[in-house]
């Protein structure tokens, strides 16, 4: 079983060293995010087996690491500079900011609901749309709903009064919008020092953009690696690398941030016109990739003890999604994104899209392009570049510009991906009878002291009064928790999920409950994370059975020193063999080795599977052979 909600994968991420808020010291700085001593071998983990895949074992690929900082002039003819802002609006009563087409519609039950229905009615827009507002493609406003997409123009939106202003602020419920405005994405700054005013000649001269996406770094050196390393087309270029997005709505952990890593391929082929017989089509490339990288996430998000059952589950929160012709760049041929089903709200999410860009990039950036292909690819003549990024087919015998397939996916949100996908919790032990009539009676208990609580706060609030208690949050806490109980106890490992709900804070009794309960929760079962063992943090953590006998304690170091050398692993003596074991699982530890009395005799150990738990008794001396081919790493 998957995470069942985001919190959770946060909490564990907090708790064991993943992720941490960056700058906390100081407050924090909105959705910036470090990662600390298990998160980095995470990603590096992530960046290895995607570089392996990507470039190592084929033999059409080369990598790159380009400047972060590129000229201006890079962005104003990928047309970034002109192009890549999203729609921006304020609360005008709360001042909360938003990016347009994200403000989400109030949940289904919900009174305000019904009042979006009657403004979008009264306002001609048509009643109550499935998702409201969809996006902006251009300047129009796409809905969708189960009737199909319906386009809104800007006099249509001028004339229902602005699509937006039908939804209400999701912060303060007021339905006091301003207009939506174009916001640029990227960060700015100088190189040198600059005095001059913003917007000035001098400014513009020295201004430089934090890249928003490595692809152009890759495209500025498509002829360097092409003429240094002889490459003919078919061939691409990767690159991982930091990108910067000043995001309106960042957020869902670390789905959305303003910092945060990509890896992405420049597939370089054949024009369509100049495909022969035999020679593999743009499309048939674009499937390639789009196959081979659904693959890579495939493999990555199961772990090698999962059955058949298992495989077919993991594979349905994946999925493929050709972007729709409204979605679609004008240039783009076709894009298909990969998408991975998050927990909660966030429900289907893009990880990764991979689009056939045709020859967009390399003529934006090329100088003396003819006036046919400027006007197909609606360019400007580029007068800045000194690059015609052509290419002499030696086999067709043409030059041409290549056309590029582009697989572009986050590391960052590949590492909550895993993490989302790895996260399971499983009893141990079964509960018993009582265990769970306790649980009952104690939700009981919480239950009329909530009811008391919600009755004080309604009669507060009739009286002007501050409440103490939200009555409706208190109410959904309420719910929440009896459909728990109702399902006990398959629904055993949600009891504690729910007691973070926010209508639960300060509630005496929850309060009282929740210590017993997490004790008795670790009792009978674990947390664990199913990671590949190619993306664990930590390979093999090996333990003295009793951390007071030298021989025990000597056999142990000597055994983790020894693959220290290989890969990430730890000596832990901390704690009994049970506890140290759990921890181990939490951070998705494959492999954990016990050293105990036996061992110092016949010189075996206990070898432990994080995930069957099972344990089998290994040589020290085979230990090798034994643990480099289940960790996939030799
Ligand atoms: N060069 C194409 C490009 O950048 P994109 O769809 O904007 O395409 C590619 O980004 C991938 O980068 C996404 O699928 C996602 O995995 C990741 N990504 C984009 N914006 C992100 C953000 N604000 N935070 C984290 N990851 C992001």
């Amino acid at each position: 079983m998957p995470a069942l909600s985001l919190e959770q994968v946060r909490n564990l991420c907090m708790r064991r060293g993943f992720v941490f808020p960056g700058s906390a010291a100081y407050g924090g700085l909105g959705s910036f995010w470090d990662y600390g001593p298990l998160g980095v071998e995470m990603l590096n983990n992530i960046k290895q087996a995607w570089w392996h895949d990507a470039v190592y074992e084929r033999d059409d690929m080369e990598g790159v690491d380009a400047a972060i900082l590129m000229s201006r002039k890079v962005w104003q003819h990928s047309g970034h500079e002109a192009t890549f802002s999203d729609p921006l609006v304020d609360c005008k009563a709360c001042k909360s900011r938003f990016r347009a087409d994200h403000v989400p519609l109030p949940p289904i039950g919900d009174p305000l609901r019904e009042e979006v229905r009657r403004h979008a009615a009264s306002n001609g827009a048509g009643g109550e749309p499935a998702v409201w507002p969809t996006r902006w493609d251009g300047e129009e406003l796409v809905v969708s709903d189960e009737t199909g997409d319906r386009r809104f123009s800007e006099d249509d939106q001028r004339r229902v009064g602005l699509v937006h202003k039908l939804i209400p602020c999701p912060k303060c419920n007021e339905f006091d919008w301003t207009e939506p405005r174009n916001f640029n994405l990227m960060f700015q700054s100088h190189v040198g020092p600059v005095a001059a005013a913003a917007g000035t000649d001098e400014e513009k001269a020295a201004r430089v953009y934090m890249r928003p996406e490595t692809a152009q770094g890759i495209f500025m050196n498509f002829a360097h690696v092409q003429r240094s390393m002889a490459r003919k087309v078919p061939f691409g270029i990767a690159q991982i690398g930091k990108a910067f997005r000043n995001e309106i709505t960042p957020g869902n952990f670390i789905f959305r941030t303003r910092e945060f890593e990509q890896m992405e391929i420049e597939f370089f082929i054949k024009p369509e016109q100049y495909v022969q017989e035999g020679e593999k089509t743009d499309e048939q490339w674009h499937q390639e990739w789009i196959d081979r990288r659904f693959h890579w996430w495939l493999k990555l998000a199961t772990p090698p003890s999962a059955g058949n059952q298992e495989m077919e589950e993991i594979e349905q929160r994946f999925r493929k999604r050709a972007q729709t012709a409204d979605e679609l760049a004008h240039y783009a041929k076709a894009t298909t994104d990969i998408e991975y089903l998050f927990p909660g709200s966030l429900g289907w999410g893009e990880i990764e899209g991979v689009a056939n860009r045709t020859d967009f990039d390399l003529t934006a950036h090329s100088k003396d392009i003819p006036e046919d292909d400027l006007k197909r690819l609606k360019l400007e003549d580029n007068k800045d570049s000194n690059e015609k990024f052509d290419y002499f087919d030696p086999d067709a015998k043409k030059r041409y510009v290549p056309w590029v397939i582009e697989p572009s996916a986050g590391v960052t949100r590949a590492m909550l991906t895993f993490l989302c996908e790895a996260y399971d919790e499983e009893f141990v032990k079964e509960p018993s009878k009582q265990d769970i009539d306790q649980i009952k009676s104690d939700a009981a208990m919480i239950k009329n002291n909530a009811e008391k609580k919600i009755k004080q706060a309604e009669k507060d609030i009739a009286a002007g009064k501050e409440a103490k208690h939200d009555p409706v949050q208190v109410r959904e806490f309420l719910d929440k928790l009896e459909d728990v109980v109702t399902r006990l106890p398959e629904s055993l490992s949600e009891v504690l999920l729910t007691l973070d709900h926010p209508g639960a804070q300060n509630l005496e009794p929850v309060k009282k409950f929740r210590p017993p309960t997490e004790k008795f929760m670790d009792e009978i079962s674990r947390t664990v994370l199913r990671l590949h063992p190619r993306l664990a943090p930590i390979k093999l953590a090996v333990f003295p059975l009793k951390k007071n006998n030298a021989g025990l304690v000597e056999l142990a170091q000597k055994i983790q020193r020894t693959f220290q050398k290989r890969f990430r692993t730890i000596y832990d003596d901390s704690a009994g063999i049970g506890k140290l074991y759990r921890r181990q699982d939490e951070i998705g530890t494959p492999y954990c080795i016990t050293v105990d009395f036996e061992s110092l005799e016949d010189g075996t150990v206990t070898v432990r599977e994080r995930d069957t738990m099972s344990q089998e008794r290994v040589p020290v001396d085979t230990l090798h052979d034994y643990l480099l081919p289940r960790l996939e790493l030799g």
